[in-house]
């Protein structure tokens, strides 16, 4: 069975950031209220997908060494693409050089985890590197005019390169959906983001929990075995439910919602990005990486933080 591992990691946030207080002057809502119901402080908004995608995944080339020629495939995960075709991947394929195919991934929030998790696939197919990106402007599709909606999303891009190695760094995975539960998070085009807020973060909590448990089950371990979780950041009220129903202390859980707000495909490498760049995730950790995302969808996968030294 042949092995994959991250060799190589990067994320970008615009630069322009909108504060609580900033929407608090068009809307009826405060910093107090969504801090204290979803963690959010400020969100990064501006760029378009593929301009973030270019970012973040030129940085994680960088870090690892390696160009777009040494890259067999480009998969870009989003549910904001710039065109409806070609796919975001196109134009990434062509600003960072990649030598291979290019293909998008749509799976929402948990976007990045599906295209993670196909990266192994391919790898375990024949190719040898992947270039997996999550990549989101869900500014574009938020009515600035609702409160339910505009305080939670931001937009960002992250992207991680995935290299066949000897041993599986890639631990266990669960992929999973309910395709009856559309209804409670979607876009229509040219429409805003239209969301049943309490419907969802029930779902959320309940799938993306069952989903940690069925990975760690997979690979063998125990929440005790976890080092740190890279959950998706949607509302850190749902971080906290989701830690309390695997046992998992708040303290082992990446938080980086009080900055991006949700950035959908991009929390979980962004999140991954910080606590690599700030030395909590150490060489030999293990993660158990958790999204979910509208569709419903959801994704957790056990990784063992193996990079090249
Ligand atoms: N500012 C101030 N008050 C607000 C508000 C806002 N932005 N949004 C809602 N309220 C009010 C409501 O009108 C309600 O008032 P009422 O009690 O007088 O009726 C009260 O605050 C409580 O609203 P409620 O909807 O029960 O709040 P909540 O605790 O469920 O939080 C969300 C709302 C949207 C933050 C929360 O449900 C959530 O995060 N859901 C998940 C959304 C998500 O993650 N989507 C993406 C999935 S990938």
């Amino acid at each position: 069975m042949t092995g994959s591992r991250i060799i190589g990691w990067g994320s970008y946030l615009p630069e322009k950031v909108v504060t609580n207080d900033e929407l608090a002057e068009s809307l009826d809502t405060s910093d107090e209220w969504i801090r204290e119901r979803t963690g959010i402080r400020e969100r990064h908004v501006g760029g378009s997908t593929g301009d973030m995608s270019i970012r973040a995944g030129r940085l994680a080339l960088e870090q690892c060494g390696l160009t777009g020629e040494d890259i067999d495939l480009v998969i870009v995960a989003t549910s904001t693409p710039d065109q409806l075709m070609p796919g975001t991947s196109a134009v990434v394929h062509d600003a960072l050089g990649i030598r291979g195919g290019a293909c998008d991934m749509q799976a929402v929030c948990s976007g990045f985890m599906y295209a993670l998790t196909a990266a192994n696939g391919f790898i375990a197919t024949g190719l040898d590197r992947v270039l997996v990106i999550g990549a989101d402007s869900l500014s574009t599709y938020v009515d600035w005019d609702d409160r339910n909606t505009a305080i939670l999303f931001g937009d960002g891009a992250g992207a991680a390169v995935i290299e066949r190695a000897d041993d599986q760094t890639l631990l266990a995975f669960d992929l999973g959906a309910d395709g009856s539960s559309r209804h409670i998070g979607f876009t229509d085009h040219g429409g805003y983001i239209n969301m049943d807020g309490k419907e969802v973060f029930r779902t959320a909590v309940r799938a993306a929990s069952k989903s940690a448990k069925k990975a760690l089950a997979a690979a063998n371990m125990t929440i005790d075995d976890i080092d740190w979780m890279v959950p998706h950041q949607a509302n850190v009220r749902i971080i906290e439910s989701i830690a309390k129903h695997i046992g998992l202390p708040m303290e082992k859980a990446i938080v980086t919602i009080g900055e991006t707000a949700n950035n959908s495909a991009a929390t979980i490498p962004v999140a991954l990005d910080t606590a690599v760049g700030d030395d909590r995730i150490k060489p030999g950790d293990v993660l158990l990486m958790n999204g979910f995302g509208f569709g419903m969808t959801w994704a957790s996968a056990i990784i063992r933080w193996q990079p090249p030294t």
